[in-house]
């Protein structure tokens, strides 16, 4: 998987990639990430301006359409022949869940445009942008966080990044539910034993404490999620 981002402001990336699970991707090579800055593709050479004021009237800025349109020209061309899918980030998108990160995880490439001020000109998302993706029912200052946070989510489901150890297979969602409780030792903490079940060995019973724990949980607390599947 490649991912191209497309930011005004690279330097927050610094660090988000560079530790654990999303640096050993990239080490191993089963992801790439390259962040660029949307200023360098700005068609005014001497002030690289990248935001206007909105015709209507509305306070607050926007994202010129010039700059953005070359910097996802550019990107198709790095990566030409693999298919980018372009997503741009805005609480506006469809809101992103496990099924929309297993629908991004299929393609070969991703372009993440992170939008900043009060949004990009309409006619970037008309002519360039496939996908347009929301974290969450809430304003962040940008698509920064979002995108690091699709980065994250994909990464972990590109077979080989997980190894047994961290497996997506006992994550929340795997299997449309919440995840059971887990526990570790001590087999008592503060007055607290680990359920019984967990230390017999017998697999079965284990298997079927874990399912029941998770319906439970989901069902209290995101009733939403059961469906005729995983119940
Ligand atoms: N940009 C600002 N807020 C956002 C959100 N909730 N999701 C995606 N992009 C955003």
């Amino acid at each position: 998987m490649i991912f191209d981002i497309l930011t005004l402001f690279p330097g927050m990336f610094d660090g988000a990639f560079s530790d654990s699970i999303i640096k050993r991707a990239v080490e191993k090579g089963l992801v790439s990430i390259g962040i660029h800055n949307i200023r360098d593709y700005s068609d005014d050479a001497r002030h690289q301006s990248v935001d206007d004021y909105p015709y209507g009237g509305d306070a607050g800025m926007l994202m010129k359409p010039e700059p953005l349109a070359n910097a996802i020209r550019a990107s198709r061309e790095r990566l030409a022949g693999k298919n980018p899918l372009v997503v741009y980030m805005t609480p506006a998108g469809r809101l992103l869940n496990q099924n929309v990160v297993k629908e991004l995880a299929e393609k070969e490439s991703l372009i993440l445009l992170c939008g900043r001020y009060k949004g990009i000109d309409q006619r970037v998302t008309d002519n360039y942008v496939d996908m347009e993706v929301s974290v969450g029912d809430y304003v962040l200052s940008g698509g920064e966080i979002p995108a690091m946070a699709v980065v994250d989510a994909v990464t972990r489901l590109i077979p080989g990044v997980l190894g047994n150890m961290d497996s997506a297979e006992t994550d929340s969602f795997h299997s449309g539910l919440l995840s059971h409780p887990h526990y570790t030792r001590p087999e008592v903490f503060e007055g607290i034993s680990v359920p019984e079940v967990l230390l017999s060995g017998h697999h079965a019973n284990i298997r079927k404490w874990q399912h029941q724990k998770s319906l439970e949980i989901t069902r209290v607390r995101r009733p939403d999620l059961l469906t005729a599947e995983n119940i």
